[in-house]
């Protein structure tokens, strides 16, 4: 397995690993929605504010996260959300999942980012180090449905501390479907 940190010339194959993914796990209206919203952060987030993770076996695309920024108005820390991640269906409980997250926290390290969040199932993300964190720590850009699910991690040094000031996604996650 290889991993890839660019979308590059894959986007269409990497929309349609999730809408299939998701169509797979939890029926065509949120495959369509989840194949939307990665379509979306492909072509309308600036480069800076988006990471874009594949996992990869003899070229084909197996596992995807992504990646974008958050910003704190009163904060100057990196803040990185993962939304959405998918592996194919037919490579579920294999380790791809948490092998790519590692590769793909491993980066964001590197490059500086202090800060990953994301909003799923505690029990999985747990597994790489995502920990449920308070509205009050760490605001999130729309209501929350499910709070449970809003969990992150320090990507640096320091334990985690709150963020200060109002949360703000990029265009492509504004949208109160995926929250
Ligand atoms: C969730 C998903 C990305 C996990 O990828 P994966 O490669 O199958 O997971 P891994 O093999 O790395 O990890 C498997 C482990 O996680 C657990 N796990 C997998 N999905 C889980 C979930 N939704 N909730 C809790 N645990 C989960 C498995 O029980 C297994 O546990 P074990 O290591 O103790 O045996 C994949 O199942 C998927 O694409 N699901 C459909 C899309 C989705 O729900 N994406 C996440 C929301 S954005």
């Amino acid at each position: 397995m290889d991993f890839s940190d660019t979308c590059e010339g894959i986007g269409a194959q990497v929309i349609d690993l999730f809408a299939a993914t998701f169509t797979a796990s939890e029926g065509a209206e949120e495959g369509a929605l989840i194949g939307d919203l990665v379509r979306n952060l492909l072509s309308g987030t600036p480069r800076q504010d988006l990471y874009v993770f594949t996992a990869q076996d003899h070229g084909e695309i197996i596992g995807g996260a992504v990646f974008s920024r958050l910003t704190y108005s009163d904060d100057p820390r990196s803040v990185f959300i993962l939304s959405p991640m998918a592996v194919a269906t037919d490579r579920h409980g294999q380790g791809i999942g948490q092998a790519l997250l590692k590769h793909a926290l491993d980066v964001l390290r590197d490059d500086g980012v202090d800060v990953a969040i994301t909003y799923g199932d505690p029990a999985y993300y747990g597994k790489v180090g995502f920990l449920p964190i308070d509205e009050e720590v760490a605001a999130a850009p729309l209501p929350l449905s499910f709070p449970e699910g809003w969990i992150g991690q320090s990507l640096t040094d320091e334990p985690f501390h709150a963020l200060k000031g109002k949360c703000a996604c990029v265009a492509a996650l504004e949208d109160p479907a995926i929250w």
